[in-house]
């Protein structure tokens, strides 16, 4: 297989897009895609605030990595949840968002769930769930609570996260497949702050697949940490992306175009008669002040203040 471009070796060939490319060539084409997908979907400028939300896998690195390449000042976000699960995780993930930041001369914020609230992630869902659930639906609550708390708190206007293309169409699939209308109505590449105080949320990776993402770190050199979070193994959202993996053996293009079609069928309006629910009875938590649909507190104060309250159903918001 050899570079479309220039005929040398492929290092990579992209069957969706019918494109091999050496790794000079795809070290280029990445990050265009990327400023693409930041001027199609009107993500942000130069100007603006940007917050990173980096978990020191290859997904946020690189994307960090490419924001830079393309000019963009962005300062990071490492939420420490601790995680241990034998291997170490969260810090050990703290280390490679600490040395990228080092290295590249970059700001990287770090809150600690522990210090900060008192308790560790498994801690906290050991308590409120009596040990009986897995602790990802409360990390996912703690983790979208934080993130926002941060950027608006500390001025960034856009907060962006590393979610790429096998994500995006993971989580579209489990919302189809139970069909949350309000999240699926939400998703997309990127959220509109809302007049509450909620900052503009985006994913500039969200066209380009995990494999790409990964051939990317591995090509620029980019230390990052390997190891899934310990409490993934098993999960739902793994169970999915490895069923749209089948799908996309034998139909290349099957999860770009599964993921891309949903926009456009958004776009044509195919759900404008669907009014997103959660827009009409947005009000602030009386607690943290940040936008929640619920009646009283948000969902996160409530797991704090009344753990046995603590819904139990995982969606998986955008
Ligand atoms: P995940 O939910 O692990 O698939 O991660 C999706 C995105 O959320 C990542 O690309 C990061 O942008 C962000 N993220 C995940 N974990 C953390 C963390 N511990 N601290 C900061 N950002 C995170
Ligand atoms: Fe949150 Fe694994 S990263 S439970
Ligand atoms: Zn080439
Ligand atoms: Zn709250």
């Amino acid at each position: 297989m050899h570079c479309v471009k220039c005929g040398e070796k492929a290092a990579i060939n992209m069957r969706q897009h019918k494109l091999a490319l050496c790794p000079h060539h795809f070290l280029d084409w990445i990050p265009e895609q990327v400023e693409r997908s930041i001027k199609r979907y009107h993500m942000f400028t130069k100007e603006e605030r940007l917050l990173l939300a980096v978990s020191g896998g290859k997904d946020s690195l690189s994307l960090w990595d490419i924001l830079l390449h393309l000019g963009y000042t962005v300062d990071g976000l490492y939420i420490e949840l601790g995680i241990d699960g034998g291997i170490d995780y969260s810090a050990r993930s703290l280390e490679y968002a600490r040395v990228f930041a080092q290295e590249h001369n970059l700001n990287l914020l770090v809150q600690d769930i522990r210090h900060e609230y008192g308790e560790t992630i498994p801690e906290l869902t050991a308590r409120t769930h009596r040990g009986r659930y897995k602790p990802c639906s409360v990390c996912g609550l703690t983790k979208r609570h934080v993130m926002n708390q941060i950027a608006v708190t500390n001025g960034y206007t856009v907060l962006l996260t590393g979610h790429n293309l096998d994500d995006e169409a993971a989580i579209l699939f489990g919302n189809t497949l139970s069909w949350v209308g309000s999240y699926i109505v939400r998703q997309g590449p990127v959220l509109e702050a809302d007049r509450t105080g909620l900052g503009r949320k985006v994913k500039p990776l969200c066209r380009l697949y995990e494999r790409e993402m990964a051939a990317y770190a591995l090509l620029r050199g980019i230390a990052y940490m390997e190891d899934e979070c310990p409490f993934a193994v098993g999960s739902t959202s793994i169970y999915y992306k490895e069923l749209l993996n089948k799908l996309e053996s034998d139909r290349s293009g099957a999860k770009l175009s599964f993921y891309l079609s949903f926009l456009q069928a958004k776009r044509n309006g195919l759900f404008s008669d669907k009014v997103d629910d959660r827009a009409e009875q947005i009000h602030p938590c009386p607690k943290c002040e940040q936008p929640t649909s619920a009646p009283g507190l948000c969902a996160f104060c409530r797991m704090f203040a009344n753990p046995d309250e603590q819904s139990q159903s995982l969606q998986l918001e955008p």
